[in-house]
């Protein structure tokens, strides 16, 4: 079931995203949390840093799993996605870093590391929320609009158009990663709750796709149609359409 919440501007679209996650952790302190790059939830990821500085909400006992990961970029690279966690959220919150998961980007061997964060996802037991941005082809985590769509952690070659969107964060786009490692559409579709969100009006015909229209393989997200329990919050350019 899709509930979809427009709001009105930049500020309740982080509040409203961030609100969802602190009231989990207010019932659930032990939350297990499924996080996402992109800029899309940087604004919501600063205002859990203001509601952990006023202490409306502790991560101390919360865990957490990354959807994804650039192959070939170190931990330590200005746009892997650990330093984006690093810097973005977790530096600033009381969650302990042991506690939190990015698929690595660096293993020797690429379809292990894969099959490891997968096993690791297994383990971990239910994801709590999974929070999700949207690619303009309609990809969730890295997973891409093709024939087929794998269900578990795995490694990707990148869409052109993925990679055209993401150069804008890198010296050239020569320098972005071909492949990346991605939680599967399984492993996503898994989670109890799903907070999906977007903005901006570059978005709203790929949500409508999403929201709207076939459940197909070629609009990764689409998928979230057969999802039991899914929040859309989308400001009103990305909202146009639905
Ligand atoms: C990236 C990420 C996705 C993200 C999407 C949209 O490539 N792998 O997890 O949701 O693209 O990004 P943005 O929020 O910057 O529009």
């Amino acid at each position: 079931m899709l509930n979809i919440i427009k709001v009105k501007d930049e500020q309740l679209f982080n509040e409203t995203g961030a609100g969802i996650i602190a009231s989990l952790l207010q019932s659930n302190p032990r939350a297990i949390l499924g996080l996402a790059t992109g800029s899309t939830p940087v604004g919501v990821y600063q205002k859990l840093i203001e509601l952990h500085r006023e202490g409306v909400v502790s991560f101390k006992q919360a865990s957490s799993y990354n959807l994804d990961e650039y192959i070939g970029l170190a931990e330590d690279h200005p746009e892997s996605y650990r330093r984006f966690m690093n810097e973005k959220l977790f530096n600033h919150i009381d969650i302990l870093p042991e506690n939190t998961h990015v698929p690595s980007g660096t293993a020797e061997d690429p379809a292990k590391a894969a099959a490891d964060y997968n096993r690791l996802l297994e383990n971990a037991g239910q994801i709590d929320l999974q929070l999700l941005g949207l690619g303009h082809n309609g990809h969730i985590g890295f997973n891409e609009p093709s024939g087929e769509l794998q269900g578990p952690t795995h490694i990707v070659e990148l869409d052109a158009r993925t990679r055209q969107a993401n150069a804008r964060f890198f010296a050239s786009i020569d320098e972005v990663p071909t492949h990346a490692i991605t939680m599967g559409i399984g492993s996503i579709l898994q989670a109890k709750q799903i907070l999906l969100m977007a903005k901006g009006e570059d978005k709203a015909e790929i949500v409508a796709r999403a929201l709207k229209g076939p459940i197909t393989t070629q609009c990764p997200a689409s998928f979230l149609q057969t999802h039991p329990n899914v929040v859309v919050v989308l400001d009103q350019a990305a909202g146009g359409l639905v």
